[in-house]
């Protein structure tokens, strides 16, 4: 029992490991023993992040553009040029439109355009199924019957009930999405002994959510049910727990990692 939330030795990959959720990720694996791969499109911080969460443990950058098949495959090259086997892949890299891109007038459906649409749904939904894809040898390799290979999808409240916003038609589709492919690849890839599973964050202050904190964070808060934002140790504990032998009998399944938020609404 007392190794029942261990991933000591365990080979992750948390892609945007860079900055905001991704990071509370790395740095919670870090700390507890995984050799952690963190990707992200720019590298400097890619590896000043790498930098710092290696004060903790192990912690290497591979910087990358998961948005194209052809960025997906260099960087599982690369992966692949330095690990034979994956143990937990956790596919969080994701994007939503800045809310200071829209005018008021823009604010509508009809103002919705091509562009905005597929860059989020080619970052959220596109690279998370490719990139599982092109790392199912490697996390076969780390399979078991009795210690599955991990693929952890993060989608979002914002992909169980509609947002406040108006504006994020593409954020809303491509996280339901997460949710949905998340337990399609569950029932495929339960004969290959990897588990999928999806954590739906509520509002945590990163860079993706940086005006909303800085112009309602306080009323956020307090319409939570438990009455705070989230924390890194909030998210870094779940998946810990979806990584760790504990998790080893889950699969299919969408966690809110909110403080009620989504029961509330
Ligand atoms: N913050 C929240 O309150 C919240 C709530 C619910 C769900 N989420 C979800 O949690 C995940 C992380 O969000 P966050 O708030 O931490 O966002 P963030 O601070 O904006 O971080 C996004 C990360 O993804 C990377 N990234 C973006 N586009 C990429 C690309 N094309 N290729 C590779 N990496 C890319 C970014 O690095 P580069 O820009 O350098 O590429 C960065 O590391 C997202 O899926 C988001 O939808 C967040």
């Amino acid at each position: 029992m007392k190794t029942l939330f261990t991933i000591k030795n365990k080979v992750a990959i948390i892609t945007g490991g860079s900055r905001g959720i991704g990071a509370m990720i790395a740095r919670g694996f870090v700390e507890n023993g995984a050799r952690v791969y963190i990707t992200a499109r720019t590298e400097e911080t890619c590896a000043a992040t790498a930098a710092a969460l290696s004060q903790y443990g192990e912690c290497i950058a591979i910087p990358a553009d998961l948005s194209t098949l052809e960025g997906i495959g260099e960087f599982v090259k690369a992966f692949s040029a330095r690990e034979e086997k994956l143990d937990i892949l956790v596919n969080n890299a994701g994007f939503m439109k800045p809310r200071q891109e829209f005018s008021e007038l823009s604010d509508a459906i009809e103002h919705f355009g091509e562009s905005d649409w597929d860059r989020t749904m080619d970052i959220n939904l596109k690279a998370l199924f490719f990139l599982t894809q092109q790392l199912l040898p490697a996390l076969k390799q780390g399979a078991q019957f009795d210690a599955p290979a991990r693929v952890i999808n993060i989608a979002s409240n914002a992909g169980m009930i509609p947002p406040h916003r108006h504006t994020d038609y593409a954020y809303t589709s491509s996280k339901g999405g997460v949710i949905n492919l998340t337990r399609h690849l569950a029932m495929s890839l339960a004969d290959a002994h990897i588990t999928v599973n999806t954590l739906s964050p509520g509002l945590f202050a990163t860079e993706m959510s940086k005006e909303i904190i800085e112009q309602r964070g306080d009323v956020f808060a307090q319409s939570i049910p438990l009455g705070r934002l989230g924390r890194a140790e909030d998210i870094a504990s779940a998946a810990i727990y979806l990584a760790s032998p504990g998790g080893a009998w889950l699969t299919g399944v969408n966690l809110p990692v909110d403080g009620g938020n989504v029961v509330k609404r």
